[in-house]
């Protein structure tokens, strides 16, 4: 079965990467940091009030930022930007935390689970090409992909705190659906986009919370025209002109000193997955199906690795 073949090559992946020292993430490996920061949900219509969103109250939460390779490396490499939220303090949920897992790109590259396979093969044999172009007869290119894929890798980006991030693949809603995404507050801080050293996006990020605090508007957008909104196929946008994205919370990352070693480390024992999630907003579709399975080995094999003991923080 596909995804037993995903968990499998990433399993075999962490093991192989941890011959040579801890055991990390397969993918999103270098982390920008960590930050402390505040979610408050703001007052909604009545029928937005659903799940996390059904009272205006705040909730602690951590956020991760990233780089989407496995690998890591300069700053400077075009690569997809991860920021992942969790909430805590979430009674509906079975871990008590709310995660919101986002990349810096509206869409996803990949359609499903069996094409996560080829793309994982050609990334093994070095030859991601191959992924694009799976032999000579133009029907099997998958040019939409590679357009989603050279799209995420050549946003330039000088400072995570600075840019939007999306969900990509869809979540409940109650009994509808939604993508969600986060936007900074305000205009663009041209501040702190100084990108001469290799971890200049952790940099940028420490200079602009030594500086001050940083925002971000947390939208929903729900699923109104479901032929055109797909569930099964992350690579397809929702259109914003048929659903705008509405903010449903505000979130404030204080001004704090993250750049450390100790909380670097902490960091990086963080299991972030769309699984972690109240009722009202558990994933959907196939992709959002693989990750329920791979996130979940991946953290438990580095964790293993590590000697760590996997917790879901419930506090700061
Ligand atoms: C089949 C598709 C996917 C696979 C196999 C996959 C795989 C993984 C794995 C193995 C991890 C590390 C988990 C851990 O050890 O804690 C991870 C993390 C991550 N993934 Fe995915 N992923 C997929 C799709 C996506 C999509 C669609 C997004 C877009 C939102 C995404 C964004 C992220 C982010 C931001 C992280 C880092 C979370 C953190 O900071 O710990 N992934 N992914």
């Amino acid at each position: 079965m596909a995804i037993q073949q995903i968990v499998q090559i990433v399993e075999e992946n962490i093991r192989a990467e941890a011959k040579h020292g801890s055991a990390h993430r397969d993918v999103h490996f270098k982390a920008h940091g960590c930050v402390k920061a505040e979610f408050r949900v703001l007052p909604l219509p009545d029928a937005m009030q659903i799940g996390i969103f059904a009272e205006a109250r705040t909730y602690p939460a951590w956020v991760r930022y990233s780089n989407g390779s496995g690998k890591v490396q300069d700053d400077s490499i075009g690569d997809g930007r991860g920021m992942a939220i969790k909430l805590m303090g979430i009674e509906s949920s079975q871990s008590g935390t709310q995660d919101f897992v986002m990349i810096n790109h509206p869409v996803f590259f990949v359609r499903n689970a069996t094409d996560y396979i080829e793309f994982q093969k050609a990334v093994s044999q070095d030859a991601l090409s191959k992924f694009f172009f799976p032999s000579f007869n133009p029907l099997n290119f998958r040019l939409h992909e590679l357009a989603i894929a050279f799209a995420i890798r050549s946003r330039k980006v000088d400072n995570p705190l600075d840019i939007q991030y999306w969900s990509a693949t869809p979540y409940r809603f109650g009994d509808t659906a939604m993508k969600f995404s986060v936007r900074p507050c305000g205009k663009p801080i041209d501040a702190f986009v100084d990108t001469s050293s290799p971890n200049f996006l952790r940099e940028n990020m420490q200079k602009h919370l030594t500086n001050g605090d940083a925002c971000f508007d947390f939208m929903v957008q729900l699923r109104t025209h479901p032929l055109e909104m797909p569930i099964e196929d992350p690579t397809i946008e929702w259109s914003e002109k048929d659903s705008p994205f509405i903010p449903a919370a505000k979130i404030t990352i204080s001004s704090q000193a993250f750049n450390t070693p100790e909380q670097l480390k902490f960091c990086e024992d963080f299991s972030f997955t769309p699984w972690h999630a109240a009722l009202d907003h558990q994933p959907l579709g196939g992709i959002n199906r693989v990750r329920k399975a791979v996130y979940e080995t991946s953290s438990r094999i580095r964790h293993e690795l590590n000697g760590i003991e996997r917790r879901e923080p419930v506090g700061f």
